[in-house]
Protein backbone atom coordinates (compact mmCIF):
# COMPACT_ATOMS: atom_id res chain seq x y z
CA UNK A 1 0.00 0.00 0.00
CA UNK A 2 1.32 3.39 -0.37
CA UNK A 3 0.01 6.60 1.25
CA UNK A 4 0.29 10.05 -0.33
CA UNK A 5 -0.95 13.40 0.80
CA UNK A 6 -3.92 14.48 -0.98
CA UNK A 7 -5.33 17.88 -1.97
CA UNK A 8 -8.61 17.48 -0.09
CA UNK A 9 -11.80 15.79 -0.95
CA UNK A 10 -13.81 13.42 1.00
CA UNK A 11 -12.33 11.16 3.33
CA UNK A 12 -14.02 7.47 2.54
CA UNK A 13 -12.07 5.81 5.65
CA UNK A 14 -10.38 7.39 8.86
CA UNK A 15 -8.10 6.33 11.10
CA UNK A 16 -6.20 8.19 14.65
CA UNK A 17 -2.74 7.59 15.59
CA UNK A 18 -0.43 9.69 18.52
CA UNK A 19 2.04 10.75 16.22
CA UNK A 20 2.57 10.05 11.57
CA UNK A 21 5.09 7.26 12.33
CA UNK A 22 2.47 5.27 13.73
CA UNK A 23 0.91 5.52 10.24
CA UNK A 24 1.66 2.56 9.10
CA UNK A 25 1.19 0.02 11.88
CA UNK A 26 -2.37 1.62 12.00
CA UNK A 27 -3.26 1.03 8.52
CA UNK A 28 -2.03 -2.59 8.38
CA UNK A 29 -4.55 -3.22 11.32
CA UNK A 30 -7.34 -1.08 10.19
CA UNK A 31 -9.85 -2.44 7.98
CA UNK A 32 -9.97 0.30 5.28
CA UNK A 33 -11.77 0.61 2.12
CA UNK A 34 -9.15 1.36 -0.25
CA UNK A 35 -7.91 3.12 -2.69
CA UNK A 36 -10.09 6.15 -1.41
CA UNK A 37 -9.42 8.93 0.57
CA UNK A 38 -8.33 8.82 4.08
CA UNK A 39 -8.56 10.82 7.04
CA UNK A 40 -5.87 10.45 9.70
CA UNK A 41 -5.87 12.33 12.55
CA UNK A 42 -2.57 12.55 14.50
CA UNK A 43 -3.51 14.25 17.65
CA UNK A 44 -5.50 17.61 16.94
CA UNK A 45 -4.48 18.06 13.86
CA UNK A 46 -7.02 15.78 10.09
CA UNK A 47 -4.77 15.43 7.23
CA UNK A 48 -5.93 14.17 4.27
CA UNK A 49 -4.17 11.48 2.88
CA UNK A 50 -4.70 9.51 -0.91
CA UNK A 51 -4.39 6.01 0.02
CA UNK A 52 -4.05 2.98 -2.35
CA UNK A 53 -3.66 -0.62 -3.28
CA UNK A 54 -2.35 -1.09 -6.25
CA UNK A 55 0.72 -2.72 -5.18
CA UNK A 56 3.80 -1.15 -3.43
CA UNK A 57 5.83 0.84 -5.95
CA UNK A 58 9.33 -0.62 -5.63
CA UNK A 59 10.88 2.14 -3.31
CA UNK A 60 13.46 4.05 -4.51
CA UNK A 61 17.38 3.70 -2.85
CA UNK A 62 18.06 6.89 -0.90
CA UNK A 63 20.50 8.36 1.38
CA UNK A 64 23.96 6.82 1.39
CA UNK A 65 23.29 2.95 0.29
CA UNK A 66 22.25 5.30 -3.24
CA UNK A 67 25.01 4.47 -5.20
CA UNK A 68 24.43 5.60 -9.11
CA UNK A 69 22.32 3.44 -10.52
CA UNK A 70 19.86 3.91 -8.02
CA UNK A 71 18.21 6.46 -9.90
CA UNK A 72 17.98 3.88 -12.75
CA UNK A 73 13.78 4.25 -12.53
CA UNK A 74 14.42 6.52 -15.49
CA UNK A 75 16.56 4.78 -17.44
CA UNK A 76 14.52 4.18 -20.34
CA UNK A 77 15.94 7.61 -21.67
CA UNK A 78 19.53 6.71 -22.24
CA UNK A 79 18.53 2.97 -22.92
CA UNK A 80 20.29 2.04 -26.39
CA UNK A 81 21.99 5.40 -26.49
CA UNK A 82 25.54 6.26 -27.14
CA UNK A 83 27.44 8.44 -24.38
CA UNK A 84 31.04 9.46 -23.84
CA UNK A 85 31.80 10.57 -20.16
CA UNK A 86 35.27 12.91 -19.74
CA UNK A 87 37.16 12.08 -16.59
CA UNK A 88 35.40 9.08 -16.44
CA UNK A 89 37.87 7.08 -14.74
CA UNK A 90 37.17 8.34 -11.25
CA UNK A 91 34.82 10.64 -8.71
CA UNK A 92 31.44 11.81 -10.56
CA UNK A 93 32.64 10.26 -13.99
CA UNK A 94 32.92 6.91 -12.68
CA UNK A 95 29.30 7.35 -10.84
CA UNK A 96 27.84 8.47 -13.87
CA UNK A 97 29.61 5.61 -16.05
CA UNK A 98 28.25 3.60 -13.95
CA UNK A 99 24.57 4.66 -13.74
CA UNK A 100 24.74 5.37 -17.53
CA UNK A 101 25.67 1.70 -17.94
CA UNK A 102 23.54 0.03 -15.62
CA UNK A 103 20.36 1.63 -17.90
CA UNK A 104 21.97 -0.30 -20.64
CA UNK A 105 23.50 3.13 -22.45
CA UNK A 106 27.09 2.46 -24.43
CA UNK A 107 29.24 4.35 -22.84
CA UNK A 108 32.67 5.38 -24.00
CA UNK A 109 35.31 5.94 -20.75
CA UNK A 110 37.00 9.19 -22.13
CA UNK A 111 40.01 10.25 -19.49
CA UNK A 112 43.87 11.03 -19.33
CA UNK A 113 44.06 8.60 -16.77
CA UNK A 114 44.09 5.63 -19.53
CA UNK A 115 45.02 3.05 -17.07
CA UNK A 116 42.23 3.42 -15.16
CA UNK A 117 39.17 3.91 -17.67
CA UNK A 118 40.39 0.85 -18.99
CA UNK A 119 40.58 -0.75 -15.68
CA UNK A 120 36.74 0.56 -15.25
CA UNK A 121 36.05 -0.64 -18.85
CA UNK A 122 36.74 -3.72 -18.13
CA UNK A 123 35.05 -3.82 -14.82
CA UNK A 124 32.04 -2.98 -16.53
CA UNK A 125 32.32 -5.33 -19.79
CA UNK A 126 31.59 -5.59 -23.56
CA UNK A 127 28.90 -2.28 -23.14
CA UNK A 128 31.75 0.05 -22.87
CA UNK A 129 35.59 1.39 -24.29
CA UNK A 130 37.53 3.08 -22.77
CA UNK A 131 39.68 6.03 -24.80
CA UNK A 132 42.75 8.17 -23.69
CA UNK A 133 42.09 12.00 -24.01
CA UNK A 134 43.68 14.98 -22.32
CA UNK A 135 40.95 17.64 -23.00
CA UNK A 136 42.85 20.36 -22.56
CA UNK A 137 44.55 19.04 -25.96
CA UNK A 138 42.55 20.40 -29.20
CA UNK A 139 44.32 17.27 -31.33
CA UNK A 140 43.68 14.68 -28.21
CA UNK A 141 40.18 15.69 -28.47
CA UNK A 142 39.77 15.02 -32.23
CA UNK A 143 41.47 11.97 -32.32
CA UNK A 144 38.83 11.10 -29.70
CA UNK A 145 36.15 11.88 -31.90
CA UNK A 146 37.66 10.22 -34.60
CA UNK A 147 37.74 6.94 -32.91
CA UNK A 148 34.08 7.33 -31.78
CA UNK A 149 32.89 7.77 -35.39
CA UNK A 150 35.03 4.85 -36.41
CA UNK A 151 33.77 2.29 -33.79
CA UNK A 152 29.86 3.46 -33.23
CA UNK A 153 29.68 5.52 -35.97
CA UNK A 154 27.10 7.39 -33.95
CA UNK A 155 27.34 9.64 -30.81
CA UNK A 156 23.95 10.92 -28.62
CA UNK A 157 25.35 12.10 -25.47
CA UNK A 158 28.34 13.78 -24.23
CA UNK A 159 29.05 14.78 -20.52
CA UNK A 160 31.92 16.83 -20.32
CA UNK A 161 32.68 16.20 -16.62
CA UNK A 162 36.67 16.20 -16.81
CA UNK A 163 37.83 19.04 -14.33
CA UNK A 164 40.37 20.14 -11.88
CA UNK A 165 40.80 22.22 -8.74
CA UNK A 166 43.79 24.22 -7.39
CA UNK A 167 42.66 26.29 -4.74
CA UNK A 168 44.83 29.44 -3.95
CA UNK A 169 44.70 33.13 -2.92
CA UNK A 170 44.72 35.66 -6.10
CA UNK A 171 47.62 37.70 -4.30
CA UNK A 172 49.61 34.02 -4.38
CA UNK A 173 48.62 31.84 -6.99
CA UNK A 174 51.00 30.88 -9.91
CA UNK A 175 49.80 32.23 -13.13
CA UNK A 176 50.63 28.26 -14.76
CA UNK A 177 47.82 26.88 -12.14
CA UNK A 178 45.52 29.38 -13.29
CA UNK A 179 45.65 28.76 -16.80
CA UNK A 180 45.67 25.15 -16.12
CA UNK A 181 42.18 25.47 -14.38
CA UNK A 182 41.25 27.43 -17.30
CA UNK A 183 41.92 25.31 -19.88
CA UNK A 184 41.16 21.97 -18.32
CA UNK A 185 37.61 23.46 -16.84
CA UNK A 186 37.08 26.07 -19.49
CA UNK A 187 39.10 25.89 -22.85
CA UNK A 188 38.09 22.11 -22.99
CA UNK A 189 34.27 22.68 -23.47
CA UNK A 190 34.88 24.35 -26.48
CA UNK A 191 37.10 21.90 -27.69
CA UNK A 192 34.36 18.95 -26.87
CA UNK A 193 31.60 20.63 -28.16
CA UNK A 194 33.16 21.30 -31.46
CA UNK A 195 34.38 17.92 -31.78
CA UNK A 196 31.71 15.54 -30.51
CA UNK A 197 28.94 18.63 -31.59
CA UNK A 198 30.15 17.47 -34.81
CA UNK A 199 29.15 14.18 -34.52
CA UNK A 200 25.86 14.94 -33.06
CA UNK A 201 24.99 17.38 -35.66
CA UNK A 202 25.89 14.28 -38.30
CA UNK A 203 23.59 12.05 -36.00
CA UNK A 204 20.76 14.68 -36.33
CA UNK A 205 21.08 14.60 -40.38
CA UNK A 206 20.62 10.95 -40.71
CA UNK A 207 17.68 10.64 -37.76
CA UNK A 208 15.98 13.99 -37.87
CA UNK A 209 14.06 13.46 -35.10
CA UNK A 210 16.71 12.15 -32.60
CA UNK A 211 17.80 14.96 -30.41
CA UNK A 212 20.88 14.89 -28.93
CA UNK A 213 22.68 16.33 -25.76
CA UNK A 214 25.45 17.71 -24.22
CA UNK A 215 25.54 18.42 -20.49
CA UNK A 216 28.51 20.25 -19.03
CA UNK A 217 29.11 18.75 -15.41
CA UNK A 218 29.83 22.55 -13.87
CA UNK A 219 29.80 23.49 -10.01
CA UNK A 220 27.99 25.06 -7.41
CA UNK A 221 30.95 27.60 -7.51
CA UNK A 222 29.65 28.31 -10.85
CA UNK A 223 26.61 29.93 -9.61
CA UNK A 224 28.19 31.52 -6.88
CA UNK A 225 31.79 32.51 -6.09
CA UNK A 226 34.43 30.63 -4.19
CA UNK A 227 36.83 31.86 -1.65
CA UNK A 228 40.25 31.30 -2.39
CA UNK A 229 39.36 29.56 -5.24
CA UNK A 230 38.57 32.25 -7.97
CA UNK A 231 40.48 29.92 -11.06
CA UNK A 232 38.19 27.42 -10.25
CA UNK A 233 34.52 29.43 -9.74
CA UNK A 234 35.98 31.58 -13.02
CA UNK A 235 35.98 28.77 -15.11
CA UNK A 236 33.02 27.39 -13.84
CA UNK A 237 31.02 30.69 -14.04
CA UNK A 238 32.76 30.64 -17.87
CA UNK A 239 31.50 27.23 -18.61
CA UNK A 240 27.64 28.69 -17.59
CA UNK A 241 27.97 30.76 -20.38
CA UNK A 242 29.76 28.55 -23.07
CA UNK A 243 26.81 26.56 -21.87
CA UNK A 244 24.05 28.94 -22.77
CA UNK A 245 26.24 30.36 -26.03
CA UNK A 246 26.17 26.60 -27.85
CA UNK A 247 22.61 25.88 -26.93
CA UNK A 248 21.56 29.13 -28.75
CA UNK A 249 23.60 27.92 -31.95
CA UNK A 250 23.28 23.94 -31.77
CA UNK A 251 19.26 24.56 -31.47
CA UNK A 252 19.65 24.22 -35.06
CA UNK A 253 20.93 21.01 -34.89
CA UNK A 254 18.51 19.78 -32.66
CA UNK A 255 21.42 19.17 -29.88
CA UNK A 256 20.52 20.39 -26.14
CA UNK A 257 23.51 22.06 -24.58
CA UNK A 258 22.84 22.28 -20.87
CA UNK A 259 24.36 22.18 -17.49
CA UNK A 260 24.62 20.52 -14.07
CA UNK A 261 26.01 22.05 -11.37
CA UNK A 262 26.56 19.81 -8.46
CA UNK A 263 27.53 20.52 -4.67
CA UNK A 264 30.14 18.73 -3.01
CA UNK A 265 30.74 15.11 -3.05
CA UNK A 266 32.25 14.41 0.14
CA UNK A 267 32.52 10.10 -0.64
CA UNK A 268 34.87 10.86 -3.45
CA UNK A 269 38.09 10.91 -3.84
CA UNK A 270 38.49 15.36 -4.10
CA UNK A 271 37.19 14.98 -0.73
CA UNK A 272 37.61 11.73 1.03
CA UNK A 273 41.03 10.78 0.03
CA UNK A 274 42.95 9.52 3.38
CA UNK A 275 46.09 11.48 1.89
CA UNK A 276 45.18 14.06 -0.11
CA UNK A 277 41.38 14.69 0.32
CA UNK A 278 40.28 18.09 0.90
CA UNK A 279 38.81 16.39 4.46
CA UNK A 280 42.09 15.86 5.41
CA UNK A 281 43.89 18.83 4.22
CA UNK A 282 41.34 21.12 6.07
CA UNK A 283 42.26 19.32 9.41
CA UNK A 284 45.93 19.83 8.88
CA UNK A 285 45.79 23.49 8.01
CA UNK A 286 43.45 23.79 11.18
CA UNK A 287 40.52 25.64 8.70
CA UNK A 288 37.81 24.23 10.60
CA UNK A 289 38.27 25.39 13.85
CA UNK A 290 38.27 23.40 16.83
CA UNK A 291 37.87 20.18 14.79
CA UNK A 292 40.31 17.49 15.78
CA UNK A 293 39.24 14.92 13.58
CA UNK A 294 38.45 13.97 9.58
CA UNK A 295 34.99 13.35 10.83
CA UNK A 296 34.54 16.67 12.36
CA UNK A 297 35.62 18.35 9.31
CA UNK A 298 32.99 16.36 7.05
CA UNK A 299 30.46 17.30 9.86
CA UNK A 300 31.28 21.15 9.30
CA UNK A 301 31.00 20.69 5.76
CA UNK A 302 27.50 18.58 6.01
CA UNK A 303 25.73 21.42 7.97
CA UNK A 304 26.29 23.95 5.55
CA UNK A 305 23.64 22.25 3.13
CA UNK A 306 20.17 22.59 3.94
CA UNK A 307 19.00 19.01 3.36
CA UNK A 308 22.26 18.08 5.71
CA UNK A 309 24.51 15.92 3.13
CA UNK A 310 26.73 16.15 0.42
CA UNK A 311 26.02 15.13 -2.98
CA UNK A 312 25.94 11.51 -4.74
CA UNK A 313 26.47 10.16 -8.01
CA UNK A 314 22.58 9.19 -8.12
CA UNK A 315 21.76 12.87 -7.91
CA UNK A 316 23.65 13.74 -10.35
CA UNK A 317 22.37 11.16 -12.86
CA UNK A 318 19.25 11.91 -11.84
CA UNK A 319 19.22 15.75 -13.34
CA UNK A 320 20.78 13.64 -16.26
CA UNK A 321 18.29 11.73 -16.93
CA UNK A 322 15.79 14.62 -16.73
CA UNK A 323 17.93 16.55 -19.14
CA UNK A 324 17.95 14.34 -21.67
CA UNK A 325 14.12 13.14 -21.46
CA UNK A 326 13.17 17.04 -21.29
CA UNK A 327 12.72 17.98 -24.97
CA UNK A 328 11.79 21.49 -23.82
CA UNK A 329 14.90 22.94 -22.38
CA UNK A 330 18.23 24.07 -23.47
CA UNK A 331 20.77 26.29 -22.16
CA UNK A 332 19.75 25.81 -18.59
CA UNK A 333 22.19 24.99 -15.59
CA UNK A 334 20.49 22.93 -12.91
CA UNK A 335 21.77 23.44 -9.29
CA UNK A 336 22.34 19.62 -7.75
CA UNK A 337 23.30 21.45 -4.27
CA UNK A 338 21.04 19.96 -1.45
CA UNK A 339 19.60 23.85 -1.18
CA UNK A 340 22.87 25.31 -0.97
CA UNK A 341 22.58 27.36 -4.10
CA UNK A 342 19.58 28.87 -4.70
CA UNK A 343 18.94 30.20 -7.98
CA UNK A 344 17.91 33.56 -8.31
CA UNK A 345 17.67 34.53 -11.80
N1 LIG B 1 34.08 16.58 -6.20
C1 LIG B 1 33.26 17.58 -5.94
O1 LIG B 1 32.97 17.88 -4.78
C2 LIG B 1 32.66 18.37 -7.08
C3 LIG B 1 31.64 19.28 -6.80
C4 LIG B 1 31.04 19.99 -7.85
C5 LIG B 1 31.48 19.79 -9.15
N2 LIG B 1 32.49 18.92 -9.39
C6 LIG B 1 32.90 18.77 -10.79
O2 LIG B 1 32.73 17.42 -11.16
C7 LIG B 1 33.70 17.06 -12.14
C8 LIG B 1 34.44 15.82 -11.67
O3 LIG B 1 35.04 16.12 -10.42
P1 LIG B 1 35.57 14.99 -9.44
O4 LIG B 1 35.67 15.57 -8.09
O5 LIG B 1 34.82 13.74 -9.67
O6 LIG B 1 37.07 14.87 -9.97
P2 LIG B 1 38.17 13.75 -9.75
O7 LIG B 1 39.45 14.48 -9.53
O8 LIG B 1 37.77 12.73 -8.75
O9 LIG B 1 38.19 13.05 -11.19
C9 LIG B 1 38.48 13.80 -12.33
C10 LIG B 1 38.81 12.87 -13.47
O10 LIG B 1 39.13 13.71 -14.60
C11 LIG B 1 40.33 13.23 -15.19
N3 LIG B 1 41.03 14.34 -15.85
C12 LIG B 1 41.70 15.36 -15.26
N4 LIG B 1 42.25 16.15 -16.19
C13 LIG B 1 41.91 15.63 -17.39
C14 LIG B 1 42.19 16.00 -18.73
N5 LIG B 1 42.95 17.06 -19.03
N6 LIG B 1 41.68 15.24 -19.72
C15 LIG B 1 40.92 14.15 -19.44
N7 LIG B 1 40.65 13.74 -18.20
C16 LIG B 1 41.13 14.48 -17.18
C17 LIG B 1 41.14 12.64 -14.04
O11 LIG B 1 42.11 11.71 -14.50
C18 LIG B 1 40.04 12.00 -13.20
O12 LIG B 1 39.78 10.67 -13.59
C19 LIG B 1 34.62 18.28 -12.30
O13 LIG B 1 34.23 19.03 -13.43
C20 LIG B 1 34.37 19.06 -11.03
O14 LIG B 1 34.61 20.43 -11.18
C21 LIG B 1 33.09 18.19 -8.39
Amino acid sequence: MFVTAAEGGTATASVAVEALDELPAALASADLALPGTLAVTVGEETLAFTAGTVGDPAPLPHGKEADASAAAARARVVEGKVAVVTGGAQGFGAEIVRGLVSSGAFVYIADLNGEGAASLAAELGPTTAAITVNVADEDSVAAMAATIAATTGGLDLVVSNAGIVRAGSVLEQEAADFRLTTEINYTAFFLITKHLGRLLAAQRRTAPVWATDIIQINSKSGLVGSNKNGAYAGSKFGGIGLVQSFALELVEHGIKVNAICPGNFYDGPLWSDPDRGLFVQYLRSGKVPGATTVDEVREFYEAKVPLRRGTYGSDVMRAIYYLVEQEYETGQAVPVTGGQVMLSS
